[in-house]
Order: structure tokens, then sequence, then C-alpha cells
């Protein structure tokens, strides 16, 4: 392999309209710190670039919905993954966004460029135009029948009832997402990128990296160059985004798959004044790491606009992921099937690198892999625990018990003892091939098989069976065990780094280099080594059963959804909405209505009134429980008699898909009174 002065990791920029999920970290992020930290460690020169993908239409879509402005969005969905990414241990140098002013800079100078070179194809088009609010319309903000099912919601760019993908034309009965009215077709100018210009050069290019690139990620190229490539547009009629950077292109922004690859090279730039040699220097060596939707973006778009821009680098390597489903069902944000990471975070305090070796062990490299919440149990409980946790465990803890915490002196070897040490290292070059070679499930089998060949020598030669009748020979086999706990501590680093991080803690030791990793001398004797904890705790049933039974929920949920059962209702306008006088309130007294099983009367303090309310909630509630308790009532709900006590509100309450109810409660003491809005 060609010799590299320096290496560039870039992770996809996640989208910046929703959370990061373990799909999400598992495809791209766990692969891509893995490798950064094993580059890092080799002493390698090396920068691992990220950040928020803020711009394009499910942005702007959800900010609609949310009564947000993108703005809003972004910043929200930004902070919260910068800090997901931050306590997972993904070692970014940078995780900066596409809103930002350098990147605004960055995204316009490639484009004015390639324009001015005469790179781009300049083309008037029609397209939906929504004449009421005065805007033209991206496929998503199309709504119609689909011609395939007739399913009545179909939007422009796809039927999410038989999956299949439309243009907005195809549409029967167009509608506007915005207005509800009919879209007309108006015409509009665009810039294309002209891929069919750079086939040869992108078939030579691909051609050439086909013996290194993963067989998925060429395969996909292939058979995109092999329907022949067209000229893309590169630019959008929206509000959100990058200007077009030229006279006369007001309302047009750059296409966020554009400028959103182009904010590596911004994230970059901000990192250090030494970019360009990161960027237009052939002894960088560029990774992408991505999941495979954005294979196309990654290997035949992007390096066409750097191969256009004239003096960039191409990445050496994109090794793509396929997906991660979940619970053998697709991840879908928009259905809620998936695990969070801040859930998780919150979930199983102290628990990141369980999941950072579950992804990792069951990463989907080569076809699509299936999280289930029981083999997240076993692979702790059974690896973590009784493998590599035991094992370090046991190291420590017999040392500080027989020789005070002293590292002892390793005295005449056996055969078991110099074959364990002759397979130190060459279970870290196996690692090591592995990792060349993107292959992380690999590489982290054979980090476990250091442990698991530390815990099976210990298991064998039972040095707390002979300390009695032969502590020369303990010494020995501890001194042997607590190499090996030392090498482990390097070894895993780049996979489980808050592990490894204790473990040299607890071993007293620091800075070893990689290349050390597997030594017989890591640790000399006489070195004293900490007391040690545990490093991993088993999880217990009950803490799968409460994530199945989330899951659980979610799916019934999600049937009634699509049931239609719980439809969601239509927009309403906010003049609608502040005709309901909703005020907080407190419950002074409960009681049982008399034959009636589901009913409370309810006595509340309003701060306007003190009020009877009688509310459906005798089954889900002991009266006795109530007094005291801060509710939302709406109290201008017309007052009706109910099994002759006259009722004056109603109490909001929330209900999930299995019928169970909670109080709709402010999240702290409120004055009664005070309105809900
Ligand atoms: O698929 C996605 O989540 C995109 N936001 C990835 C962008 S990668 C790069 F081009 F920025
Ligand atoms: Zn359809």
């Amino acid at each position: 392999m060609k010799k590299f002065r320096r290496h560039l990791i870039t992770s996809a920029l996640p989208y910046a309209n929703g959370p990061i999920h373990i799909g999400h970290l598992a495809g791209v992020y766990v692969p891509s710190d893995i490798y950064t930290r094993y580059l890092r460690l080799r002493g390698k020169e090396v920068i691992h670039v990220c950040g928020s993908d803020e711009h394009g239409v499910p942005i702007t879509i959800k900010a609609r919905q949310e009564g947000l402005t993108p703005r809003q969005v972004v910043d929200r969905y930004h902070e919260l993954n910068k800090t997901s990414f931050e306590k997972f241990g993904i070692s970014f140098d940078i995780y900066s966004r596409t809103s930002n002013a350098t990147h605004y800079e960055t995204a316009s100078e490639i484009f004015k460029k390639l324009y001015d070179k005469g790179e781009f194809i300049e083309k008037t088009t029609p397209q939906y135009y929504d004449e009421e609010a005065q805007h033209f319309l991206a496929d998503r903000y199309i709504q119609g029948t689909c011609p395939h099912c007739s399913n009545e919601s179909a939007y422009g760019d796809q039927c999410e009832k038989c999956g299949t993908s439309l243009n907005a034309t195809d549409l029967i009965n167009p509608r506007s997402t915005i207005s509800g009215s009919t879209p007309v077709m108006r015409d509009t100018r665009h810039w294309f990128l002209p891929l069919d210009k750079y086939a040869p050069f992108l078939k030579k290019w691909i051609e050439d990296k086909k013996k290194e690139w993963k067989a998925n990620v060429y395969g996909q190229c292939k058979s995109w160059l092999d329907q022949g490539l067209q000229p893309r547009a590169v630019s959008r009629d929206l509000d959100w985004g990058v200007p077009v950077p030229l006279e006369n292109a007001t309302g047009k922004v750059l296409y966020v798959w554009f400028d959103a690859p182009i904010g590596y090279i911004s994230a970059t730039k901000e990192l250090t004044p030494d970019w360009e040699n990161y960027w237009k220097d052939p002894g960088t060596r560029m990774i992408h790491f991505i999941g495979k939707d954005n294979i196309v973006f990654h290997c035949i778009v992007f390096p066409s606009v750097l191969h256009a821009g004239g003096s960039y680098i191409l990445p050496d390597n994109v090794p793509a992921n396929e997906f991660m489903n979940l619970e053998n069902n697709k991840i879908s944000t928009s259905r809620n099937w998936a695990v969070w990471l801040h859930e998780y975070l919150e979930e199983f305090p102290g628990k990141q690198d369980v999941l950072r070796y579950v992804l990792c062990a069951n990463a989907p490299e080569t076809k699509d892999s299936d999280f289930t919440w029981k083999d997240f149990q076993t692979r702790n409980n059974n690896e973590l625990v009784a493998i590599y946790g035991n094992f370090v465990n046991r190291a420590i803890v017999l040392t500080n018990n027989y020789f005070e915490g002293n590292v002892p002196e390793r005295g005449e070897m056996n055969e078991y003892d110099l074959k364990v040490l002759e397979e130190m290292p060459k279970i870290r070059q196996n690692l090591e091939n592995s990792l060349d070679q993107f292959r992380f499930r690999d590489a982290l089998k054979e980090a476990m098989n250091l442990a698991r060949l530390g815990n099976k020598y210990l298991a064998d030669t039972e040095p707390w069976i002979i300390f009695k009748t032969d502590p020369n020979r303990v010494q020995t086999i501890l001194n042997i065990a607590l190499q090996i706990c030392a090498s482990l501590s390097v070894i895993t680093e780049p996979f489980l780094p808050h592990s490894a991080g204790r473990l040299k803690q607890f071993l007293n030791i620091s800075g070893i280099p990689w290349d050390r990793a597997g030594d017989r001398e890591l640790i000399p004797p006489r070195h004293v080594i900490g007391k040690g904890e545990l490093l991993f705790a088993k999880i217990t049933d009950q803490e799968i059963d409460r994530q199945l039974n989330k899951l659980i929920a979610i799916r019934k949920m999600n049937e009634k959804v699509s049931a239609g059962l719980l439809p969601v209702k239509k927009n309403i306008s906010y003049e609608d909405f502040s005709v309901l006088d909703i005020r907080i309130g407190t419950i002074t007294k409960a009681e049982k209505v008399a034959k009636a099983k589901k009913l409370l009367k309810l006595t509340i303090d309003t701060g306007l009134d003190s009020r009877t309310v009688v509310s459906g909630i005798a089954e889900h509630f002991d009266p006795l429980t109530l007094a005291g308790r801060q509710v939302s009532v709406l109290v201008n709900l017309e007052p009706r008699k109910i099994r002759g006590i006259e009722s004056q509100g109603m109490i909001l309450m929330a209900e999930d898909a299995e019928g169970k109810l909670v109080f709709v409660s402010p999240g702290e003491k409120i004055a009664n009174g005070s309105v809900v809005k």
C-alpha cells in the first residue's frame, strides 16, 4: 500500500432534524471512531471531522410542522447530537455545522469556482409552484393520489403505502402541503453538474480502487456507472440553505447534497490552518465513513465536484456499511422504532462501551444486521463480564491479595507460559490486518481473543489453588496475566475507550505505544498496581424486559396509527388553539361517584375558583392519592351534568397505546391559574 503522510477521516454529517440512534452509530460513527483511535495510537497524523448537516427540505418541513424556524430545529438537534457523540466517546477533532459562516463561504466559493470554469449546465425546467404561498414546491411538499395504489396521501417523491418512488408529476390530484391549494407548473432555472461528462474519469478511478474497496461499495458504483450518469441539479428553490452565489438567483439555494460534503472541507478549515494540506496534498489519505444510502454522493457526485474543482484529492476508500435493524424491523425515525442515544445514556448510565461493543460485534459490514436486546444482554454478560471483566478482575485481585499489588518477578517458565506469550503479538498482528481492511467485527473478535487467552490461562493454571503449595509458580502466572492485562488495555482502546482507560488506571500505567502491545515486559516487576473495580456489570432480565416493553408499546401505537385509530388531526391555526382556556389547578378533594365504576368527583382549585370536575379516571387512580396533585384543566368547557353532578371543565390526560393514563402536569410547581399556552 502507498505510504501516506497524513490521514483525513470524515464521518457522514447527520441531519440535524432528529436525534442519533443505534443504526447511525453502528453504521458510521463506531467504525470511524475505532479507525481514528487506531491510527492515533499508531502515531499517525490524523484528523477526524464531522458536524451537523443542517440544510434540506426535511428540516424545513419539520420546522413548519412544529411551528419553529429551521434555525431553531437545527440548533436543538445540533446540541443534542454533539453531546451524545461526546458521551459515547466518538472522538471527532471537530463537530461543526453547515449553517456557520465558514461553511457558507466555502460552499459558495466552490460553486462559484465551478461556475466560472463553465462546468455547470444552466437549464430552465417546469416545476410545481404554489401560487397562494408564492413558493416553488419540493417534491416532499406535494401530496396527492398514488397512481399505483390509490393512497390519497402519497408524497411527490414516494408513496409510503406501497413504497414506490414517484415524481411529483405522477401524482393524481396534487396539492400543496403548505397551503392545500392545487399547484401549477412554472418555469424555474437551475444549475446542473454534468455527471455524464465526468463518467470516463469516474470509471477509471473506481476500477483502480476495485481491489481495495468493499464489494458492496464497488457494486453500487458500478451499477450507477453502467446505467449511465445524467446531469444533476445542484440548486433548489428554497428559502433555507446556502444562497446560490450569483446575480439574479434570489430564492435559490445550493442543493443540500451539493453543500453537505463540502462541510467536511469547511470543518477542516475551522479546525486547522493546515487545511489545504489535508485536502490538496496527494500525501493525504482521505477516508469517508458513511451508510449505504450515501454511496452515490460520496463515490460519484462529490468526487466529481472535487475533480472539477481541479486541485483536490479524492477519497482513498469509502468503507460504507449496510443498515442495522432493530428487533427484526427497519429502524424508523417517523415510527419511533429506534434506540435513541440520548435515551440509552439515561437508561444505561456508564454503559456506553457496552453499546459500542455490541454494535461493533454485530456491525452491518457486509449485509444488514439485527440488534436485539437479548443479544445485547448475552454479549454483555457472557463476553464483556464473563471473559474480559472476569479475567482482569482476577489478575488484579490476586496480585493485591498475594503480593500487595506489586507486580511479581517471573520465574522459570513452562511450555504453556511460553505459548501464551508467543500468542500475544500474533493477536495484535491479526487485529491490525483486520482493521487495515475495515473488518471491524473480526478486529474486535481478535481483541477479545486476547482476553479469552488470559481468562483461560488463569482458569487452567488455577493460581488460587496452588498459592499455598507453590507461591513461586504463582508469581510467574500473575506476571504473565498482568502483561496480558496491559496489552489488553492498549488494543481494546479503539473499541472500548472508557473501559480501556479505567483498566489502565487500575494497572497504574499510561503511555504504552500501540506497537508494544503484545510485549512480554510491558509492566516491570515491583510496579505497584491499584485495587481495581469491576470493569463490567451484568445486565438483568428486568432491564431487558423494560426495553422490550417499551418497544411493544411503540409497536401497538404504530399499529393503531396505521389502522387509522389515532389519526393525525388536520392542522389548525393558532387562533383555533387559543380559544381553549387551559389552566393549572390543584386537586383538593377526590371521591368516588356512587354507582359509577369509572367516575371520580374532583374538587379543583383552579386559581380562579374552586370547582367540581367529574372525570372518567376511577379505574386508574386511587382517589386517596390525588389531593395535592397539580393538573391541567380545560376551564372553559361548557358545564354539563354527569350522573346528576355538574362538571365544570375537564382534566387533561395523556394515554399510551396500551390505555395507560397519566396526568398532564407541570414539570415543576407553578401557581394555580397559570395559563397553559
Ligand atoms: O444521510 C444523511 O444523514 C446525510 N445528512 C449525510 C450527509 S454526509 C455528507 F455529505 F455530509
Ligand atoms: Zn402507492
